[in-house]
């Protein structure tokens, strides 16, 4: 579908949006959020893309720098975040979505974010024109209690650090597998994430 741009006339690209899904369960609570989301950007013109992280080759960052020095063009770990690399760089907006594992966010979820260190190599504002979404949920009952807070507070400083732009935050408390279904406050929330997180006035 394409959009027609009000101040010229010309037809509009359709936003992009990829969503990362940090828990290693295909139908888990944060997924469901995630998709939630999605759900929402797509009823506002957009087309999604999921990735699903558990199994993916995606290894840890070895702090070796390269990605830092002048001219370097990404990371040298040839892994699937090579293609991640490029799908993020491709897609305007991302919805990143964990549960909170011990106090965070889930290792497959940590593993992505400090490779996320190469993607300022790319261009020096690699990050600058993104727009993010966060999907988070946890077993406890007080999401400062729980580490949820701590987990979101992550995710607030880093990705404000290099210059992206946290559009919103979804989370709720759940702990068996599809137990935010029932939850439908939030689910609602989240839709209305998705719209503003494409919305040209968002
Ligand atoms: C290894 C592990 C660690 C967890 N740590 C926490 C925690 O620190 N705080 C919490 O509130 N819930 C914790 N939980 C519960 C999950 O956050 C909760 O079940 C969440 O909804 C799972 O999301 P998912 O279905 O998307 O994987 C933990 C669960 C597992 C398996």
């Amino acid at each position: 579908m394409k959009r027609m741009d009000k101040m010229n006339g010309k037809a509009k690209t359709p936003p992009k949006v990829l969503v990362l899904l940090g828990s290693p369960r295909r139908k888990g609570n944060s997924t469901l959020l995630a998709q939630r989301i999605a759900k929402g950007a797509e009823k506002a013109g957009a087309s999604v893309e999921y990735v699903y992280l558990h199994g993916l080759d995606i290894r840890a960052c070895t702090g070796c720098m390269k990605c830092q020095r002048k001219g370097a063009k990404g990371c040298v770990i040839k892994d699937d975040m090579q293609d991640l690399y490029r799908l993020m760089k491709e897609c305007d907006a991302w919805v990143v979505a964990s549960p909170v594992y011990w106090f965070t966010v889930s290792a497959q979820l940590k593993l992505w974010m400090d490779r996320c260190l190469a993607f300022t190599s790319y261009t020096p504002d690699a990050f600058s024109g993104k727009r993010i979404a966060i999907a988070m949920t946890y077993g406890g009952e007080d999401p400062f209690d729980s580490g949820c807070i701590n987990a979101l507070r992550t995710f607030q400083d880093a990705y404000s650090y290099v210059g992206a732009r946290i559009v919103g935050m979804v989370y709720g408390s759940a702990m068996a597998e599809g137990e935010i279904a029932k939850d439908a406050g939030v689910l609602s929330k989240a839709e209305d994430l998705g719209h503003l997180l494409v919305a040209a006035d968002g």
